[in-house]
């Protein structure tokens, strides 16, 4: 009779404790706004998402060392995509459904963010990708926003920069047939290099992940080219520039944002040297704003931001001036918030965002010298 009598305590006991632990858990949870966050933090763009990260969540604690925001405490909820097709859409759902955030801020890479772009649109769930440049990322509805450039306009950087600077008209053409991304900023480069009067002697073909180009390059080499364009990512453009360097095909290779990592020089090595891309951001060319972000920055990782931390940092900034100004976490309402949003002073540059919810926004062109990411230009829109 005692012994059950314990035992009835006893779950009395273990029952009031866990209303207690509930009860605490919806009072933190009150006093919280949770943003989910998905990001390729291992795999093959595993630097993407890790900068992508480190920069958001920066911000995020800067504004909570600040307050908060509606008078609450940020939670960051990052999700890793692994860099992989079917991870985003499942992850996204994940911190939609089980974790309730009120936005999403991600993916980098532009096939990621058109995978789960649609979840976040179907559950009126405003969503930032700080990086994703293919046009399609926002067409996919009106809850879809990007902090950075679209590629008609990278392409266009770049054909330009390839006839004035380089004064180059015989230009080839090597993509990744598997990343929209690298599709897009090749159709948009070449539509721009043949208005400009230049010519295209190849087109040449490779699928993310592949090792060996060796077969390709041959055949653009053949061509003679002056320049190659390779719009896909830094691990594929450094083995590229590897393989050139072996066949001893020397003519500058170009490419756009996504060759934008500190893996990119670790992979091409002294291949690398000489060669020029285009990304939305150089520490070289910082106003107060970006000086304070990068000097902390620099403090809190211990590496000089690039600019997808940059991008990062600034897709927290506007979701969290757009609650401020919306005055809520409705769904709606932030999205009517950041559709609204007007020259936004944000670290890569000022944002407003346009009628198709892209930010209108310069490019700065780099160039691989002496080992590192050297500042050439910056172009404005
Ligand atoms: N713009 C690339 C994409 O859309 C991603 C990227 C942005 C990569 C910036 C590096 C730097 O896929």
């Amino acid at each position: 009779m005692k012994l059950i009598y314990n035992l009835a305590l006893a779950c009395l006991l273990a029952l009031s404790l866990a209303g207690c632990k509930k009860s605490d858990e919806n009072a933190a949870a009150a006093d919280t706004i949770k943003i989910g966050e998905y990001a390729s933090l291992t795999g093959k763009e595993a630097t993407f998402g890790t900068s992508s990260h480190n920069g958001t969540q920066q911000a995020i604690d800067e504004i909570n060392a600040g307050g908060g925001v509606l008078g609450k405490k940020l939670v960051l909820i990052t999700e890793d995509t692994q860099s992989k097709p079917g991870e985003p859409a499942t992850v996204v759902r994940k911190l939609i459904f089980r974790d309730k955030v009120v936005a999403l801020l991600g993916e980098v890479a532009s096939s990621r963010s058109l995978e789960a772009a649609p979840v976040c649109q179907q559950n009126k769930i405003p969503m930032i990708s700080p990086s994703s440049t293919n046009p399609k990322v926002t067409e996919i509805g009106d809850f879809i926003f990007r902090v950075c450039f679209i590629d008609p306009f990278q392409g266009t950087v770049m054909a330009d920069f390839t006839a004035k600077t380089l004064n180059a008209k015989r230009v080839a053409i090597f993509t990744d047939v598997k990343s929209d991304y690298s599709k897009g900023l090749a159709k948009f480069f070449k539509e721009r290099h043949l208005a400009n009067g230049g010519t295209i002697t190849a087109e040449q073909d490779y699928s993310g992940g592949d090792k060996d180009f060796k077969a390709q390059l041959t055949a653009i080499k053949a061509t003679n080219p002056e320049a190659v364009f390779v719009p896909g990512y830094y691990t594929e453009a450094g083995l590229i520039a590897q393989q050139a360097r072996q066949l001893d095909f020397k003519v500058p290779l170009l490419g756009g944002d996504g060759w934008e990592s500190s893996k990119l020089l670790e992979i091409g090595r002294e291949a690398m040297e000489g060669h020029y891309f285009s990304t939305h951001y150089a520490p070289e060319v910082a106003s107060p704003l970006s000086k304070a972000f990068v000097e902390n920055y620099k403090k809190r990782f211990k590496e000089t931001p690039d600019a997808l931390a940059a991008n990062g940092y600034d897709s927290a900034l506007l979701l969290v001036d757009a609650i401020k100004r919306a005055g809520s976490t409705d769904g709606q309402k932030v999205r009517d918030a950041l559709a609204a949003t007007k020259n936004f002073e944000a670290v890569a540059g000022k944002i407003t965002i346009n009628a198709k919810r892209d930010a209108d926004k310069s490019a700065v062109v780099l160039q691989v010298k002496d080992g590192q990411f050297k500042y050439l230009q910056t172009i404005a829109p």
